[in-house]
């Protein structure tokens, strides 16, 4: 075991399952260790800097639930797994109120044991990044402008931008919406020779194609109705600087074709004119489309495309680098503490894990625009579950009866999906009952609450409830 492996106690009067657990729990590099009693795992506690306590919830000397309550105490940042014979949903309720990371009916598989002591490492160390973050956010008074991120991924981003930035290659950057595609393009630009030079932001996008044409090649007098004087276009604004050509999948065959041209010898033509010019300017290019189906559904150019393709820097989505998350709602909860005036210190421990598991579809763009609405409702020391309704929504009843909606059609819509979850938490409370109830056995589970047999398991397959494994009568 090195010395920066996981530390883990298991507590359970059953020498058997301690035995089990070491087993199971050091084949994956954490060291292990293990007490007999409530009482023993006390004194380790006291000695060592456990990451994860797993502990039996009946033990005869001190169970379960006075563990979880001391530690909890003493050491709020170590994780507590319960494990038990005689689950019910009350007790499950109870631990998880006290703090408990998670809760694990005997018995268990191997990989289940494996998973949730995963998960509970992975929790622990955003907890520990958010106490750091904390920290920092009081202590540090600027904040730059950089790409944030400590992720592998985001640190490769870095790399291939300081590697390419000073050199006057075409890069492509792609990546969904609101990855930070700009704020890379840009970064290449302010860290080039061009730095002090024009950046021209272009959005393909919005532009039609005649429009797009006119604009970076621009015209001469008479080149079309409406040209009354000769225009400059931004390729002949831009000389000595960077051009930065964003959502180029929208741009049509017909300008593909001339910026393939312009990127071989950076020579191009107005529209209306015969004399060629020649500017020096560095090209970068942005999509979040794919653009090789694109090329094979012929709506790409394929020599375009390999022209533009020569330095592609793939800019991941947030889900895929969960420790950036925190990092960057930090660097977004200080800018708008700066521009609202406001002193907000963090985030509570409590939101960590809904702000780390959120899917973030539209990724940092989406972050920036939560943590901005947040700063703007809190009116405390931290930002709590109130704050961050747009996160409950995808949670539970709960948080989203703090949700504030804002048009009398976001009312309506909360108000069906409060319902709508109430309804499934009730469902579900109502078949785990009966099964507890009746020894899992389904017949009489059903019968004993008036449901047909068919229709109670298929609501059991709607909740995902399982039946205990090794047939048992308590999971
Ligand atoms: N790594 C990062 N660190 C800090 N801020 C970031 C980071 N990445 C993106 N941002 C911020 O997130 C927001 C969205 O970034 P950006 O506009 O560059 O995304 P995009 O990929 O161009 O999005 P779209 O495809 O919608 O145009 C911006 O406010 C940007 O400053
Ligand atoms: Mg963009």
């Amino acid at each position: 075991m090195a010395t920066d492996d996981p530390l883990i106690l298991i507590v359970d009067d059953e020498p058997a399952i301690c035995r089990n657990c070491i087993k199971i729990l050091s084949k994956m590099d954490y060291g292990v260790k293990y007490a007999f009693s409530g009482y023993d795992a006390l004194k380790m506690i006291g000695e060592n800097q456990f990451d994860v306590v797993i502990t039996d919830l009946k033990m005869a000397n001190l169970g379960g639930m006075e563990v979880l309550r001391q530690l909890k105490k003493a050491h709020p940042e170590t994780m507590v797994i319960v494990i038990t014979g005689y689950a019910s949903v009350s007790s499950a309720v109870e631990v998880m109120k006290m703090g408990a990371f998670d809760y694990l009916p005997k018995p268990f598989t191997p990989h289940e044991l494996r998973a949730v002591v995963h998960q509970a490492l992975v929790e622990r160390e955003m907890l520990l990044q958010n106490q750091r973050l904390r920290y920092k956010i009081k202590h540090q008074k600027s904040f730059s402008h950089q790409l944030i991120g400590d992720s592998p991924k985001i640190k490769k981003v870095i790399t291939m931008v300081q590697k390419v930035a000073p050199t006057d290659s075409t890069v492509l950057v792609y990546g969904e919406s609101g990855t930070g595609k700009e704020l890379i393009s840009r970064a290449i630009h302010a860290n080039s020779a061009r730095k002090d030079k024009v950046f021209f932001a272009v959005d393909c996008g919005t532009l039609s194609d005649k429009l797009l044409e006119s604009e970076l090649f621009g015209y001469n007098k008479g080149a079309f109705t409406g040209a009354h004087k000769n225009k400059d276009g931004i390729f002949k604004l831009a000389h000595n600087g960077t051009v930065f050509l964003d959502e180029i999948s929208n741009i049509d065959l017909n300008v593909q074709s001339k910026l393939l041209r312009f990127i071989e010898n950076r020579e191009f033509l107005p529209l209306g004119s015969t004399a060629i010019q020649k500017v020096d300017v560095r090209l970068i290019f942005a999509t979040n489309q794919d653009l090789k189906k694109m090329v094979d559904q012929g709506s790409f150019r394929e020599d375009f495309y390999y022209r533009i393709f020569v330095y592609p820097i793939m800019v991941p989505p947030l889900r895929k680098r969960k420790m950036d998350i925190l990092p960057i709602a930090y660097h977004f909860l200080r800018q708008f503490n700066q521009a609202l005036g406001k002193n907000i210190s963090g985030f509570d421990d409590n939101i960590i894990s809904k702000l780390t598991e959120h899917d973030w579809p539209g990724n940092i763009r989406q972050l920036r625009n939560v943590i901005e609405r947040a700063v703007i409702l809190c009116e405390k020391d931290q930002i709590t579950f109130q704050e961050l309704p747009l996160l409950g929504e995808m949670d539970d009843t709960g948080q989203l009866i703090d949700y504030i909606p804002s048009t009398n059609e976001d009312f309506k819509r909360v108000k069906k999906e409060i319902r709508h979850k109430a309804v499934l938490k009730v469902e579900k409370n109502f078949i785990m009952n009966a099964l507890t109830k009746n020894d899992w056995n389904v017949t009489r589970a059903a019968q004993k609450v008036g449901l047909q047999r068919s229709n109670f398991q298929a609501l059991m397959k709607k909740h995902n409830i399982k039946l205990p494994r090794y047939g048992q009568s308590n999971p």
